[in-house]
């Protein structure tokens, strides 16, 4: 297996033969993880694959899509700024693409250009996968941008015993309470949304979280979402603080460390969801033969 640039895998269809070819396409995406992720499964399911990056112009996604898949492209993933071009791009989608309003997973099946999103999956299994008990908790979820959306669903059917998406502006984060109002319902979670102003205010936030998600785009840039007043009001020492971001120590970290939290960045959700994503394309039956957690492990070290 070998990485393609985005010249190779439009220009050279002979790199195609008798390969299966895959791709991340995101832009920038030349930091991305995902190459070396899919090389290891590939190699723990002796699969035989390219796995390449592409970078569309920002408005040219779909372009950039279809002449991969017409060049014989076997699947991709997509991440920031492409997820909703991808589900336009999509012929059909999954329930879960659906819900989610996002596309992070595409491939070809009966002729037709599949999209499914493997971000909130991914998400629980990393938490569960450290311990995190979701079932009866008290979950924060902080941003209600595509990242918050992406994971609401899988999130609220572990059951947590309440949720609360808090937003800088109130009104995005009142949408998604209100579009994911029958599957809190049905997982009986209570579901509620509040500024992040409002987190500073004990009487409208009078208990700490079990667990707080950092779905903002505030870690990209080293920013918190979180004032002192709230950060105070959230955590406890037992409380859980997961960033979306991976790969280094976010101001949000810093400070739920600062409350004597644990922390996680989000390189595990990165490695669970792509590990779906492998199992979409190569064949569910290869479950047993990943090992998403020592891929984890060899990231890290
Ligand atoms: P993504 O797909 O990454 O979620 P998005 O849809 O643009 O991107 O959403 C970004 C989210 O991060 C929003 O919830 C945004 O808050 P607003 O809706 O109030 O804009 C949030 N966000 C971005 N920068 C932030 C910051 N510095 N502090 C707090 N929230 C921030």
């Amino acid at each position: 297996m070998s990485s393609l640039t985005s010249a190779d895998l439009h220009t050279d269809p002979a790199l195609f033969a008798g390969v299966d070819v895959y791709a991340v396409a995101g832009n920038p995406i030349t930091h991305s993880k995902s190459p070396v992720i899919h090389q290891h499964f590939a190699e723990q399911a002796q699969q035989k694959m390219h796995y390449g990056r592409l970078q569309p112009d920002i408005n040219a996604f779909a372009v950039a899509a279809k002449a991969f898949f017409a060049a014989g492209g076997k699947g991709m993933n997509v991440t920031v700024p492409f997820k909703l071009d991808a589900q336009m791009f999509a012929d059909a989608l999954t329930p879960r693409a659906q819900q989610a309003g996002a596309v992070n997973t595409l491939w070809i099946n009966d002729g037709k250009v599949w999209g499914d999103n493997t971000d909130g999956a991914g998400l629980v299994r990393d938490l569960l996968a450290q311990g995190i008990a979701l079932h009866q908790s008290r979950i924060l979820l902080l941003g209600a941008g595509g990242a918050a959306r992406g994971v609401l669903g899988p999130l609220l059917e572990q059951s947590p015993k309440c949720l609360v998406i808090a937003n800088r502006s109130s009104e995005k984060a009142g949408d998604l309470v209100k579009l994911f109002a029958n599957l809190a319902a049905a997982n009986e979670v209570a579901l509620e949304s509040r500024t992040l102003l409002e987190l500073e205010d004990s009487t409208k936030t009078p208990y700490a979280f079990d667990l707080v998600i950092n779905a903002t785009a505030a870690g990209l840039t080293d920013d918190s979402p979180l004032s002192a007043g709230a950060v105070a009001n959230v955590f406890v020492p037992s409380s859980f603080a997961y960033e979306m971001v991976y790969g280094k120590t976010t101001a949000f970290m810093r400070q739920a460390l600062q409350r004597g939290a644990r922390v996680s960045d989000g390189l595990g959700m990165l490695v669970e969801q792509a590990a779906d994503a492998f199992l979409l394309w190569r064949g569910a039956n290869l479950a047993t033969a990943i090992d998403p957690r020592a891929v984890l492990t060899k990231l890290r070290s």
